[in-house]
């Protein structure tokens, strides 16, 4: 028998929280016990888990009592107040918000690109920005051979990053259109339907926001390459799942489009959708609901003697937070 786990989930009403839930059963993940913890607003609601009905519990500092792994998902500010207990209780806490991703000594993971860095933590395992794990899973294996030195990104974000309240202002915008109403934006500053933001997260002194600094930021970390040059442009789009990113890379030694193209094929978590003659390259709709990170519209990049463009979209639900914890989980579980 396996040894079994007691499982916590912070934020487990949330946009990727309930995803969680739903990774662990699919990944058939060894739970002895799971806790889903959210706000008082939930707390005595029930939660279905491997057909079995789970009682919502109110997230206090108390919650973590005999847990093994939590996963947090319900904010920075609920992250930076609550983990400290869940450590202090002894449990190991996989992170999905930006509250310790750039502290020292917490390993911010995915596993195709820094898996051995799990093994360092003291506690905290931190999860990276949804964008910046869609952007690194398909760029890992071109920079292990020819060593990417700049990032030129932007990203076509869908709403459901932002959380289950931004899902529900598209959804209820779109009825307002079609009904001829009044449209009413509480989450946005602006509406989101039909409309495109160039605004997530808040803006910086250098003029770019805090989503794209980290794309920088947490890029350097996990490649342990200070020298690596990212300048992103983060956009919110009108799509409920599945961030989309065009990227424009500069390597120090030149690849093809072809042996790019190569590379993604056998790379972990990666699948190639590159036939553009047939109209086929990586949609955010055909992305949704699995794990892989599609990559597409591979080409060399006409201004640039060693410089490649593509097209990668994926679940930022999914691998972009849920799976990538849960993988973060098994890895820790399996030892080194
Ligand atoms: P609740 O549903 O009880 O509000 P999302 O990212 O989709 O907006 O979800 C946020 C998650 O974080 C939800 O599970 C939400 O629970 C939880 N959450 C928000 N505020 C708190 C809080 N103060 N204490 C505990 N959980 C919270």
């Amino acid at each position: 028998m396996p040894k079994q786990y007691r499982i916590g989930i912070m934020g487990a009403t949330g946009a990727v929280g309930s995803i969680m839930l739903r990774i662990l059963e699919e990944r058939d993940f060894p739970v002895a016990e799971l806790r889903p913890l959210a706000s008082v607003r939930s707390a005595g609601k029930l939660l279905k888990f491997r057909g079995e009905e789970v009682k919502i519990r109110e997230l206090t500092e108390d919650s973590f009592k005999g847990l093994d792994i939590v996963l947090a998902s319900a904010g920075a500010s609920i992250s930076k107040k609550y983990v400290p207990h869940a450590v202090e209780a002894g449990a190991t806490v996989i992170d999905n918000t930006s509250a310790f991703r750039m502290e020292p000594g917490v390993p911010l993971v995915i596993p195709e690109v820094n898996a051995e860095d799990i093994f360092k933590h003291k506690g905290i395992i931190a999860n990276p920005n949804c964008s910046t794990i869609i952007m690194l899973v398909p760029l890992k294996p071109l920079h292990d051979v020819a060593r990417i030195q700049r990032i030129v990104v932007s990203t076509y974000q869908a709403v459901s990053g932002t959380g289950s309240q931004a899902i529900t202002e598209l959804e209820d915008q779109v009825k307002q259109f079609v009904s001829g109403e009044p449209i009413k934006h509480e989450v946005y500053p602006y509406q989101i339907a039909f409309n495109v933001l160039p605004h997530i997260d808040t803006f910086q002194d250098n003029g770019y926001t805090r989503e794209e600094m980290k794309m920088l930021n947490e890029t350097r970390k996990m490649l342990h390459d200070d020298s690596i040059q990212v300048s992103a442009t983060a956009i919110r789009v009108p799509v409920f799942t599945s961030h989309s990113e065009s990227l424009q890379i500069e390597t120090e030694k030149k690849l093809t489009a072809q042996q790019a193209r190569e590379l993604l094929e056998s790379a972990p978590g990666v699948k190639v959708v590159d036939d553009p003659a047939n109209l086929k390259y990586p949609m955010p709709l055909d992305t949704s609901g699995q794990d892989l990170v599609f990559a597409g519209r591979i080409r060399e990049d006409i201004s640039h003697a060693h410089g490649l463009a593509l097209w990668v979209a994926g679940d930022q639900l999914r691998k972009g937070a849920a799976t990538n914890a849960v993988q973060i989980a098994e890895i820790l579980i399996r030892g080194k």
